[in-house]
């Protein structure tokens, strides 16, 4: 037997570094109410710790900063196009790759070719900007995660796939035609980074084929989504994370990508399928607000970047570090009691602040609570998502609805953080835990309509 070390290590060496930004307990508290109990206000400088997200916040390789020197700019046909065209193709087997700033671009470009009212989406959980996306044309967006996805405290291998049985009855009561196109977003960010398994992509796709429905992945996190299927679905232990990556998309029609994720890049993004006529369609929407559909709102040296990104992704001891690393922090947080979503996912780990912080009513924010005791206790930023996000005020009785859930997530920026930090922001956590009966919820004293937790003013309690 092939011999293993514990110590699972971070596979790279550095080459380049950046000060983190250290500050006093005082100074926080007063960076905290200078940004109004909202970590968004926060200058990125006075975070020592930034686990708001896990989206453009990698860090490149000498290889793909070298791909930034050999960028080609040429405005029309680069040598750079075809070079991601060529690592796309060969990864998802799609014809038709079209590159754009971001996975948002992605979603607007082919929802308003597919989408548009009386028609309805559905996905396992659509994203945030999937959802807007979706909703901006008039359709519909419709989430259906199998059950345990909700369960936060019930570990499963494969929380993230969909409800095949609720799949199959509402394609039956809407009717194939009203449904464009079906999502499974691979790992599912909304509900805890879990993955989706090849069984589920199987039977979704069986079921999307009998009824001409495409099917589509929103594939951010593909690479982590295909190492969790490695590890936890029988007959892929032996097959490489590409190998699997390779059959998940062979059984879908095409893909929307934010390369900010599993590609390793600070900003960018790709739209694949193998319709033609879909991807005529795209490039005349594209060439109005993205630019010309070999470049896509992006330089050459982004998609240079973007190419050897996903082959980087693929390797497997960059994803058995990640995945270990990401399962290191939930392990250290569940020893100490705090309550998580378990498993832990592939790029964030989620507390549970409703039941860490169970003296403070949903009205008065657990999880933004929980996640400014966070920065100032430790200079760690995480991002709520809870009723700050979510909540609503009821139109007619303007009684506030509180969101589902109240999470708090810590996700990790790729190739960034070492264990050491890790092994700090658990020891943060630890204190929390001794006096987090300390902790005082918030009250928001102005926000606005649309998406309020990016500008909401709130104060302690
Ligand atoms: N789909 C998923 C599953 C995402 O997580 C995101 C972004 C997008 C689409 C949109 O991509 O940002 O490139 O336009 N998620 C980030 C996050 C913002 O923090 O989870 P984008």
């Amino acid at each position: 037997m092939h011999w293993e070390w514990k110590t699972i290590i971070e596979p790279f060496k550095i080459k380049s570094v950046e000060p983190l930004g250290f500050t006093t307990r005082e100074e926080r508290e007063q960076v905290l109410k200078e940004a109004y109990y909202n970590l968004f206000k926060i200058p990125a400088s006075k975070v020592l710790i930034d686990f708001l997200t896990d989206s453009g916040t990698s860090a490149m390789s000498s290889e793909q900063w070298a791909g930034i020197m050999r960028g080609d700019e040429s405005y029309a046909g680069a040598r750079s196009f075809y070079n991601l065209e060529k690592a796309v193709r060969d990864l998802t087997g799609y014809k038709e790759v079209l590159p754009t700033h971001q996975g948002r671009a992605s979603e607007r470009i082919l929802f308003s070719v597919l989408g548009g009212k009386g028609k309805c989406i559905i996905a396992n959980s659509h994203f945030d900007t999937t959802r807007a996306n979706t909703e901006a044309t008039g359709a519909e967006a419709l989430d259906l995660p199998v059950k345990d996805a909700l369960d936060f405290e019930k570990p499963g291998p494969f929380k993230g796939d969909m409800d095949v049985v609720a799949l199959e009855k509402i394609i039956n009561e809407k009717g194939a035609e009203n449904i464009p196109l079906v999502i499974l977003t691979v790992t599912n960010n909304s509900l805890g980074g879990q993955p989706v398994s090849m069984k589920n992509i199987c039977e979704v796709s069986r079921i999307c084929r009998k009824h001409k429905i495409p099917l589509f992945f929103d594939a951010a996190r593909f690479a982590e989504n295909s190492y969790f299927i490695k590890l936890r679905e029988h007959g892929y232990q032996n097959k490489s994370p590409k190998e699997i990556a390779q059959e998940m998309f062979s059984y879908a029609d095409g893909c929307l990508m934010s390369a900010k994720k599993d590609a390793l890049v600070n900003i960018g993004g790709f739209l694949a399928m193998n319709n033609s006529e879909w991807a005529k369609r795209c490039r005349e929407v594209e060439i109005l607000g993205e630019g010309f559909p070999t470049y896509g709102g992006l330089a050459g040296r982004d998609l240079e970047a973007i190419a050897q990104g996903l082959v980087e992704i693929l390797d497997e001891e960059y994803l058995k570090y990640r995945i270990k690393s990401v399962a290191y922090l939930g392990d250290g947080l569940r020893n100490h009691g705090i309550p998580i979503v378990e498993p832990p996912g592939g790029h964030a780990v989620y507390v549970n602040a409703m039941k860490f912080l169970s003296h403070i009513p949903q009205s008065e924010f657990p999880g933004q609570a929980l996640a400014c005791a966070l920065y100032l206790e430790g200079g760690i930023r995480a991002v709520e998502i809870g009723s700050l996000m979510f909540g609503k005020n009821d139109q007619n009785t303007k009684k506030f609805i509180p969101a589902k859930m109240e999470l708090v997530r810590l996700a990790l920026p790729r190739r960034v953080y070492t264990q050491s930090h890790i092994d700090y922001v658990i020891e943060v956590f630890e204190h929390l835990a001794k006096e987090k009966n300390k902790i005082k919820g918030l009250r928001i004293t102005e926000a606005s309509e649309v998406l309020a937790h990016f500008t909401a003013k709130l104060v302690p309690v």
